[in-house]
């Protein structure tokens, strides 16, 4: 039995580790950047059970939408499935966020269910600067400046009036929205920017408060080990960093090193080699929690648990997930250079990575006392990682007036919208900058993020059925 499931973790971790080292051909990944990378990929893809007849298309983008005197434009990819086409048919936007859109989400799925049902024309629309949908030539901090969310969501204004104005069937068609994580946010904020273009929308996992210094989210990853794996598996994720952390500040650094098998150019006198190391070892848990399904959480506790100390779990665990390479590269140097790297050699990452510095912040760090994950990774390794890979504009004070301006921007917790429905799983470590059950929000009890995107299926939780349907009867409203 315990043979069995250590197989089937293997090839969890073999599989998500394959996930990161696509991007990788060129280049190793120190692991801040590959923890960094799993915990920002697409929204979980559909399992397609028919081919649907998905086409790939472009449309001219103009490179800023809020300045008539720059006439410069890009192509933004877009895919379409117009297989319920008719006249009048709903169209069924998904909104991509910071990823490569794929086909799987316009040919399978709750959404798709509902365009189905509609007669829809089901659209994923790529995010500038993602995947194909790439604006400029380099992504140096001077091209980045056309990045922004407000710039995205105008593409999609645009689309939208575009897609309707040159295809008779669809000139008066009603246009509905979804998304997930950070395209959920999109999707509540173009509501709030466009109300007249969409009758509704879905936002599945959305943050909806930017903020710096996000706390809670380890507090929930560890949440999510306590309810799920159960108290000697929380106790040995705690006891594990706090020895490692423990071992480096008691001149025993060499044994630690051993242990995690860092390689030579790790520094444990310098504060950001730590941080960095000790953030990427906290996110291999957050990768688990984030994505968890079935008895995953279980699992890997298992494997945890299978070991005789608890710093040899952990050092065994996190080795395994970063894909047993010959020694691991936490230094802050090396991430440093990944995203200089990523100027020209375009990678999810760096755009990424821009935004949190440029609008959002989000970094989960290490500051609160209520989470299992040691004290070693404050937001200050983050914000630090933002102005030696962009500008030295970018200081503690810089990223914290952008921050705040996006919350003046869009209203935070308030941004004043109808017809959305919000959904968010209650084990997702995201749900605290998004709206509760207070605020007419959905929690689907021991679901993660992005989890709900499923037809509607036996192996749905209770809560996870009636949150598909409850979509659904709001849909045939919006659409009526
Ligand atoms: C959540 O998961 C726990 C642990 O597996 C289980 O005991 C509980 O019944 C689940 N709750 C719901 C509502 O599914």
């Amino acid at each position: 039995m315990a043979a069995i499931r250590l197989v089937c973790l293997a090839i969890v971790l073999v599989l998500g580790v394959g996930h990161a080292l696509d991007f990788s051909k060129a280049k190793d990944v120190p692991v801040l950047v590959k923890t960094l990378k799993n915990l920002n990929r697409g929204p979980p893809q559909q399992v397609v059970t028919k081919r649907a007849n998905v086409q790939e298309k472009w449309i001219t983008q103009k490179l800023d939408n809020f300045d008539d005197s720059n006439t410069e434009t890009y192509q933004m990819r877009y895919l379409i499935n117009d297989e319920f086409q008719t006249d009048g048919s709903p169209i069924f936007i998904y909104l991509g966020g910071e990823w490569t859109i794929e086909q799987s989400m316009v040919s399978a799925g709750h959404w798709y269910d509902m365009a189905q049902e509609h007669k829809g024309v089901l659209v994923y629309t790529e995010h500038r600067y993602y995947g194909e949908s790439i604006p400029t030539t380099t992504m140096s901090t001077e091209n980045l400046q056309y990045l922004h969310v407000k710039q995205a969501l105008a593409d999609v204004a645009h689309f939208i009036t575009t897609l309707k104005s040159e295809n008779a069937q669809l000139a008066n068609s009603k246009v509905v929205l979804a998304g997930g994580s950070y395209s959920a946010t999109m999707v509540v904020w173009f509501k709030r920017l466009y109300p007249d273009l969409v009758v509704g929308g879905w936002a599945s996992s959305a943050p909806l408060l930017a903020k710096v210094d996000f706390t809670e989210y380890k507090e929930v990853v560890g949440r999510a080990f306590l309810e799920l794996g159960g108290q000697q598996c929380y106790n040995r994720i705690q006891n594990g960093i706090a020895e490692l952390e423990s071992l480096f500040a008691n001149k025993r650094g060499a044994e630690a090193r051993a242990m995690l098998r860092l390689c030579n150019s790790f520094d444990d006198q310098n504060d950001l080699d730590l941080w960095s190391l000790f953030g990427s070892i906290s996110n291999v848990f957050s990768g688990i929690a984030q994505y968890q399904s079935g008895n995953d959480i279980n699992d890997y506790c298992d494997y945890l648990l299978s070991f005789r100390d608890d710093a040899t779990a952990i050092a065994n665990l996190v080795y395994w997930a970063w894909g047993v390479p010959s020694c691991i590269d936490a230094t802050y140097a090396s991430t440093v250079e990944y995203y200089l790297w990523g100027v020209e050699n375009f990678d999810a990452g760096r755009p990424w990575y821009y935004q949190t510095c440029n609008e959002y912040g989000w970094y989960q760090s290490s500051g609160s006392r209520n989470q299992p994950f040691g004290t070693k990774f404050p937001a200050t390794l983050y914000t630090t990682l933002c102005g030696d890979v962009f500008n030295s504009r970018y200081g503690n004070e810089y990223i914290s007036n952008n921050v705040a301006q996006t919350n003046v921007d869009f209203g935070g917790m308030e941004p004043g919208v109808e017809n959305v429905y919000m959904t968010h799983g209650a084990l997702d470590p995201w749900n605290p900058m998004g709206h509760g059950v207070a605020e007419g929000a959905t929690l689907i009890a021991n679901a993660s993020h992005c989890s709900d995107f499923g037809s509607i299926r036996s192996t749905d939780s209770a809560e996870m059925r009636a949150s598909k349907e409850k979509l659904a009867e709001l849909m045939r409203e919006w659409l009526a």
